[in-house]
């Protein structure tokens, strides 16, 4: 069992889905999690609350709007007079928005590369000092497998998760060696993002095309991030781990 007792994690985008089960998953270890949300207090909560009852460790929660910079900026200032320091920041935070590039709607564009790649970058900015008063600090990004292979009618999202892949890479040598930068990309994940694709059959439709023959639960990615962030990675830095069933990227 991989322990983390005293780390201090912050988790983008950690009220559900895939954060949810980051942030669960990092307090069983040990850890002390910040949960940020953007507007599902309701949620957020219920996952602090949740988090209280797996880890006496100080666990916190609080709003931002990861693409923008006071945002950011408040909420690592609250970090920092909270924690004084982070050991793990979790880029998790992110929108899936459909935008055919024939009828490409430009702010629909601009949202999707301000949230998903603004706000990492951000985030990692803001992040930096504290992290930097860690010994075992890193980042793991959130990325997707359409960020290798792209997604038709969804375009924005593919490339803006490619920049958060090479982000990984470029920060990885950047900050090397005070902290290790790794992502995971997902491939079909079950959570409120995927409501529409996964309805009137289509889930079954996108199962049949996965090797292991169903869509990831969160906790399948919570998994290889939280090993990502722990001392058994602690020689990888600027790699890309694949969670999507066995599904061929490239071709
Ligand atoms: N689901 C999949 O199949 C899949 C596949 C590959 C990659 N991913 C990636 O995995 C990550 C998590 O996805 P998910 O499926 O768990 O999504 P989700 O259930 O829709 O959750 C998205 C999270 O991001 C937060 N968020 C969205 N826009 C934000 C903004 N502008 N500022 C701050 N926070 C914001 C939301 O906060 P509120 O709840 O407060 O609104 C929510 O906590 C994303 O980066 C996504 O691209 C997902």
């Amino acid at each position: 069992m991989i322990r983390l007792d005293g780390w201090r994690v912050l988790v983008t985008g950690g009220g559900r889905g895939i954060g949810a089960a980051c942030c669960r998953l990092f307090a069983r270890a040990g850890a002390a999690v910040w949960v940020h949300y953007r507007s599902d207090e309701a949620s957020a909560d219920a996952v602090r609350a949740e988090l209280e009852s797996l880890s006496a460790e100080p666990h916190r929660v609080s709003a931002a709007e990861i693409s923008e910079p006071s945002s950011v900026r408040g909420l690592l200032s609250a970090v920092d007079e909270t924690w004084g320091r982070l050991d793990c920041v979790v880029n998790n935070a992110g929108i899936w928005v459909r935008n055919p590039i024939d009828e490409l709607d430009v702010d629909r564009l601009q949202e999707t590369l301000r949230v998903n790649v603004d706000g990492p970058f951000l985030v990692a900015r803001e992040a930096l000092p504290l992290l930097r008063r860690s010994r075992n600090a890193s980042i793991v990004n959130i990325t997707s497998t359409a960020g290798q292979r792209g997604e038709a009618f969804y375009s924005p999202y593919g490339a803006s998760k490619g920049a958060i892949i090479a982000a990984t890479k470029g920060w990885s040598t950047e900050l090397a060696p005070d902290v290790r930068v790794n992502s995971v990309a997902p491939g079909w994940v079950d959570t409120e993002m995927c409501v529409e694709p996964f309805a009137d059959g289509g889930r079954q439709a996108i199962e049949a095309g996965i090797p292991l023959g169903r869509v990831a639960s969160p906790e399948d990615i919570a998994g290889p991030v939280l090993f990502l962030a722990s001392p058994l990675a602690r020689h990888i830095t600027g790699e890309i781990v694949n969670v999507n069933g066995g599904s061929v990227l490239c071709g």
